[in-house]
């Protein structure tokens, strides 16, 4: 096994060049003690583990809390893998390292940028064997739970092989959007505590029932909505939200995957998906009548998606029950009238400072109201929050 110590200073050579050139993955092949040494030494964690192998070896054994999905699915997957700017390691059989590089590492046209792969460990006995000398932290052996398996009747197996996939989500490598996790979700938790402080003091036949919607408005691959579901189901299991997913690219292909993303992550029953255009309110408002008009919806929200007639038709709605939260994350510039340097997104997609509060101000109460900077790209984003009065 090559654990030469040299190995981070040409990732950081390799990340530095700009240019097209592109490093093999074979230079950033380290062993187990080489990824672990940032703990041994009590500097730091050792950088996440994305685990590509193929379904049937994970289920042998697998590194514990490393993410996974098989190396099959990884391009069709991709939007569940850290951000552009984010290290990691990932570990993989040495027969699909071209494929695995050329995935992650080959952006041939070089619009995109790679992937910051730090570190690649290689599925070998030798790889497995240094692992499972430590304290047994790290490992998860399946193979004897396999085994039992074997000699079970079919349909034990297939039971059996139900539990393992779903356990196969592992821990979250991608971002969800900072208004989100930061601002929205808090507000969540809390407006879920209020409300059971207040039901304890109203009679129980006043108290509904029924879940409260949280809609996620171009919901894309439904990562905002996933971490959301995850987080406010681990907060309080009984919660009753109810997240729902939309997007007009939501086609039976496109289901499938944004629904299949939230079995993997273990919050099947507390998500839909919903194919809806939203260019306009109207649409959305038919679409969602019932909900509005039963006051299930505790929060709708955009991240990198604007429409003005969209958000202009949400602030003016008198369809929109008081108290409802509408969030919204965007690029935006950081002063009225500010110049917009940057070639993605054309700066008439982006928001002027003030844009939001003029057409939230009158109906609605400002919760949040704030300028921040992307992570990867240093742009401004407007992380804006408003309570309907
Ligand atoms: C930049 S992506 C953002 C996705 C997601 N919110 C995120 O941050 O990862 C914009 C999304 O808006 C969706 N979209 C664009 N126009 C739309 C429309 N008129 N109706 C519904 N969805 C739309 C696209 O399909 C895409 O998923």
């Amino acid at each position: 096994m090559n654990t030469s110590s040299s190995t981070s200073a040409i990732v950081e050579q390799k990340y530095d060049d700009t240019s097209t050139k592109i490093s093999s993955l074979r230079n950033r092949i380290i062993g187990f003690s080489d990824w672990l040494k940032p703990l041994t030494e009590s500097k730091s964690t050792p950088s996440k583990v994305l685990d590509l192998r193929c379904t049937t070896e994970q289920e042998k054994r697998q590194l514990r809390s490393s993410s996974f999905i098989p190396v099959e699915y990884l391009k069709e997957r991709s939007f569940e893998l850290p951000a552009r700017h984010v290290e990691f390691t990932i570990l993989v059989s040495e027969n699909d390292l071209d494929k695995v590089e050329s995935l992650l590492c080959g952006s041939k046209n070089g619009r995109q940028k790679p992937w910051k792969v730090a570190h690649v460990l290689l599925d070998t006995e030798d790889f497995w064997n240094e692992a499972s000398q430590n304290s047994g932290m790290v490992i998860v052996q399946r193979q004897q739970q396999q085994q039992q398996q074997q000699q079970q009747q079919d349909k034990l197996d297939n039971e059996s092989s139900i539990i393992i996939n779903n356990n196969t989500s592992g821990q979250r490598l991608w971002q969800p959007d900072p208004m989100v996790e930061n601002i929205l979700f808090p507000l969540l938790v809390k407006a879920k505590n209020n409300d059971k402080n207040n039901n304890r003091i109203m009679s129980s036949s006043s108290s509904s029932s029924n879940s409260s919607e949280i809609w996620d408005l171009a919901s894309g691959s439904g990562r905002d909505i996933a971490f959301l579901a995850e987080e406010l189901y681990t907060t309080n299991p009984n919660t009753d939200y109810k997240l729902i997913a939309i997007d007009h690219r939501y086609n039976a292909k496109e289901t499938k995957i944004v629904n299949d993303f939230f079995g993997r992550r273990g919050v099947g029953n507390q998500t839909s998906s919903i194919k809806l255009n939203l260019s306009n309110w109207t649409t959305l408002e038919q679409a969602m009548s019932s909900s509005l008009l039963n006051s299930y919806v505790a929060a709708m929200f955009c991240v990198r998606f604007w429409k003005l007639e969209l958000v202009e038709a949400i602030a003016n709605s008198q369809s929109i029950s008081s108290g409802v939260l509408f969030g919204l994350s965007h690029f935006c510039k950081p002063t009225e009238g500010a110049p917009w340097n940057f070639d993605h997104p054309s700066e008439k997609t982006v928001l002027e400072r003030d844009q939001l509060f003029n057409l939230f101000q009158a109906q609605w109460d400002i919760v949040h109201n704030e300028i921040a900077l992307d992570s990867d790209h240093g742009r401004m984003m407007i992380h804006f929050i408003a309570r309907r009065r």
